[in-house]
């Protein structure tokens, strides 16, 4: 049984510490997801690994399969979804780069993505409730085990999703501070909406690897972040590894 499948975000297009038992091409009825599954060990148990950008970090956010990617997840038969998410730093306590934080709330300011499997063809007109966006009880997992790891996070916050490749202009994040958005990305949605129209439990691990356009002096460092996704995600494998025992059957 796989426990948990992993979305990998920049910085983690794979993940060094599994051991990898096979990889799987996935077809679904909205294409191709944006690479082959991996499956394989981590912690002892059996988890699912995608590279949300493509293996080879070619995809852009505005670009990617999304659901594909969560169809193929579902179809191999996991119920549990962790994603990790390179973010800006809005608010005070989320600025710093190398933050974690577990969001408990979205606000998505995306367009023109394909974001429901219940579109016209569906046959029926079907919402879903979104009040909650991420799974409860995998937050906590994931809290608890950063505990366990000793390593600190913010456990919670808001993902502004936007919908990239550029960043933001200083005022657009003042409009999402004002929105009430303690972090910014481009890949929370829709993906996480799309778990939920699957029943899927899905939350994120957000790791901030700048300070948000207009909350520094001066622009956003392309280098500068590169290194802070390297020390940041270090901080999510020490937190994987952490989670995966903790995760329930
Ligand atoms: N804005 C949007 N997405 C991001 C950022 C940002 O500042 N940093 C990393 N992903």
């Amino acid at each position: 049984m796989t426990v948990v499948a992993i979305i990998g975000g920049s910085g983690l297009t794979r993940l060094k510490n599994l051991e990898i038992t096979r990889r799987e091409v996935m077809r679904t009825p909205y294409g191709e997801p944006s690479a082959p599954l991996v499956f394989g060990r981590l912690s002892g148990r059996e988890v699912l690994f995608l590279p949300r950008h493509g293996a080879g970090h070619t995809i852009p956010p505005h670009e990617v399969n999304y659901r594909a990617n969560l169809w193929a997840i579902r179809n191999a038969d996991v119920a549990k979804v962790i994603a990790v998410n390179a973010v800006g730093g809005i608010t005070t306590d989320f600025q710093a780069p190398g933050t974690l934080a577990i969001p408990d709330q979205i606000s998505d300011y995306t367009w023109g993505r394909a974001h429901t499997y219940f579109g016209s063809d569906a046959g029926q007109v079907t919402h879903v409730d979104f009040t909650h966006p991420y799974c409860a009880p995998l937050r906590a997992t994931l809290i608890d085990a950063a505990g366990r790891a000793k390593l600190v996070l913010q456990p919670r916050g808001c993902y502004g999703a936007t919908q990239g490749p550029r960043f933001e202009t200083a005022a657009e994040i003042a409009r999402l501070e004002r929105d009430g958005c303690d972090i910014v990305g481009m890949t929370g949605m829709p993906e996480a909406g799309l778990a939920r129209e699957l029943n899927l439990c899905y939350a994120c691990v957000a790791v901030v690897v700048n300070p948000a356009a207009g909350k520094v002096q001066g622009d956003i460092s392309l280098k500068e972040i590169e290194k802070q996704l390297e020390a940041g995600m270090a901080k999510v494998r020490t937190l994987l590894e952490q989670v995966i025992p903790l995760i329930k059957d």
